[in-house]
């Protein structure tokens, strides 16, 4: 058993108090690797922003999962060595699915789990978060949990009203689970594909998707049900135009993605959302910039000089959406 205190790490439950009352999100992004990771870690400590680290179940395939804790362990050290005096970093297990999952990276040193049953019927969703919630608080660590299901970007059908969050539901939810935070589905999804082209009007002037709004009144209506309770929003990128063009004359083929607009989220953030979870705009700073380099200099066969380029990118990335879009800046001083 590795409690997660001693690894220096943080549960959400303070950050998440302060973001409600203050207005702001947390920044929840994934990591895969050590680029991603050490972009995270320079832009939080520029910024002196808390942060959440997510491990999804593909990550654990990909790096390990032993490997990824270590790796957030040395991340705390990191930042200290970067000048971040009082680092405020969550290690959070993103999309669990499973008790026996959730509780191994309890017991690993994990300060955060999700558990997602947010596929199962209504009361084995409640039974299956109830029994996280139960396990993780012996340990002090926080649980979120999912009502409501995000439209995938493998769905064929245009997500309809039924997949977005019953604010009827919610009370009875968390009061029974006793979750610390809910994600909550109002029109976003994973990916960098989020709508459909025919859900969407088209820019005459760029050409480009102009995506639907968010369901802001079921927001609007969970918050009215649950005030002051920490709402999460999955599925966040923006997926930035310019990163898709860059890919696109570089080689790449992307058409058609699109994502949620940042004016939408800076909204979200200032009302009861105090996490927003993003990944493929990370994974998109990261190939633009890779792909750039090596169609520029096709002779280039050094990981570090096309991995380096792609940190320096996700670096901005992260500031760009901390300050411009979440507003945690300077909230961890
Ligand atoms: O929720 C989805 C995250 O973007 C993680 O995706 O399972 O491909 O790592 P992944
Ligand atoms: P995006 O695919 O929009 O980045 O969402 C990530 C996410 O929700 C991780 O849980
Ligand atoms: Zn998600």
């Amino acid at each position: 058993m590795v409690n997660y205190k001693d690894l220096g790490l943080v549960n959400t439950r303070e950050m998440f108090a302060k973001a409600v009352d203050g207005g702001y999100a947390i920044p929840a992004f994934n990591f895969n690797n050590m680029e991603q990771l050490q972009a995270i870690i320079k832009a939080c400590a520029e910024t002196k922003s808390p942060v959440i680290l997510q491990v999804s179940s593909g990550a654990r395939k990909y790096a390990n999962q032993t490997l990824l804790r270590y790796m957030a362990e040395g991340a705390v050290e990191y930042a200290k060595e970067l000048g971040w005096e009082h680092p405020q970093i969550c290690l959070h297990l993103d999309h669990g699915d499973t008790f026996e999952l959730c509780k191994s990276c309890v017991d690993f040193g994990f300060s955060s789990v999700m558990i997602d049953g947010s596929s199962l019927p209504y009361e084995e969703n409640i039974a299956l978060t109830k029994k996280v919630v139960e396990y993780a608080h012996q340990y002090d660590v926080t649980v979120e949990a999912e009502l409501g299901v995000l439209a995938g970007v493998e769905d064929d059908v245009v997500a309809e009203e039924s997949h977005y969050t019953k604010p009827e539901e919610v009370i009875d939810f968390a009061t029974r689970t006793g979750c610390d935070s809910l994600a909550i589905s109002i029109g976003t999804s994973h990916g960098a594909y989020k709508f459909k082209p025919e859900q969407c009007t088209r820019d005459p002037k760029t050409g480009k998707l102009v995506p639907p709004p968010l369901a802001f009144d079921v927001l609007e209506e969970v918050e009215k049900k649950l005030p002051g309770f920490p709402i999460v929003l999955h599925g966040s990128s923006s997926v930035p135009q310019e990163y898709v063009d860059i890919i696109n004359s570089h080689g790449g083929n992307l058409p058609d993605a699109v994502g949620i607009p940042e004016d939408q989220l800076r909204k979200a953030a200032k009302s009861a959302v105090c996490k927003i979870n993003i990944d493929s705009d990370s994974r998109l700073a990261f190939t633009a910039a890779v792909r750039k380099v090596l169609a520029e200099k096709p002779g280039e066969f050094d990981p570090r000089k096309y991995c380096g380029p792609a940190r320096d990118e996700m670096v901005k990335l992260y500031k760009h959406k901390i300050i411009e879009v979440l507003g945690s800046d300077g909230k961890a001083e």
